[in-house]
């Protein structure tokens, strides 16, 4: 089989925005990946209460932001009081949980390419993968640089598929499952996200020649993402986008 056309986003993301260089999911993050010279960046989206796509990783508040309880179970205006920033370091306070609208708006003016991970709270696939997708096309509609969607949820690409056909999908994984091309295929993914601690060289090799892009997480070691690129991956995921992305000096894109 062709080699597959090359990875659409930066070879080098940062992992929820900005990595361990601001608070996770925010635009301070945006800012900081964009300032650490990393071309591009994998966030996590979720719906509020008001079914509004957000910026967060968890099903809830307590973790990053100033507030507790679920994020499915707080309205928008309710979101938009906490703060996102202070949790991580005092410089940051006042940052907020960011809108997708935000976020793509802060990417599109940066120059970020994007990893939009659909993060549906639990029984929440199929809806989050409907307004986060069609939003995702929107937002991005006539860029160059469109997102690619990944999620652990296949329910949720496959419905991604439907509304934003048009942009790419990657599956996630951690330890991939010994069916993950048939899963791949299924969902139409163009890409596997597998974590890094579980990835093997025959599975980027069995990716790559089924035409599949590679992308792993989360890696902070220099060194591993080096071997992970000589071994044929596309794109590390990494929580330190400054020193990964400065040291490694081959990849494929
Ligand atoms: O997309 C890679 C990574 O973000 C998946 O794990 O839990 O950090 O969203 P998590
Ligand atoms: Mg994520």
């Amino acid at each position: 089989m062709t080699p597959p056309r090359s990875w659409p986003l930066a070879p080098v993301l940062a992992h929820r925005c900005g990595g361990l260089l601001a608070p996770e999911n925010t635009l301070a993050g945006l800012a900081a990946a964009a300032e650490a010279g990393c071309g591009g960046v994998e966030f996590d989206v979720m719906l509020s209460g008001s079914g509004s796509p957000v910026l967060i990783h968890d099903e809830t508040l307590g973790r990053t932001t100033d507030g507790h309880g679920r994020v499915a179970l707080t309205r928008d205006e309710n979101l938009r009081a906490l703060d996102a920033g202070r949790w991580f370091d005092a410089r940051f306070a006042g940052e907020r949980v960011p809108t997708l609208d935000e976020a793509a708006a802060r990417c599109i003016s940066l120059g970020l390419s994007v990893n939009l991970e659909i993060k549906p709270a639990t029984g929440q696939d199929d809806e989050t993968a409907r307004v986060v997708a069609r939003r995702a096309g929107e937002l991005w509609a006539g860029v160059a640089l469109p997102p690619l969607l990944s999620s652990f949820s296949e329910l949720a690409l496959e419905v991604a598929a439907q509304l934003a056909a048009h942009l790419p999908r990657g599956l996630l994984v951690e330890r991939a499952p010994p069916d993950w091309l048939q899963r791949c295929r299924r969902v139409g993914a163009a890409a596997l996200h597998a974590d890094a601690r579980y990835l093997d060289r025959s599975t980027i090799i069995e990716a790559r020649k089924a035409g599949l892009w590679v992308a792993t997480y989360t890696v902070n070691d220099p060194g591993r993402a080096q071997t992970l690129f000589d071994w044929g991956v596309d794109c590390i995921i990494t929580d330190r986008p400054d020193v990964v992305r400065a040291s490694v000096t081959r990849h494929r894109s």
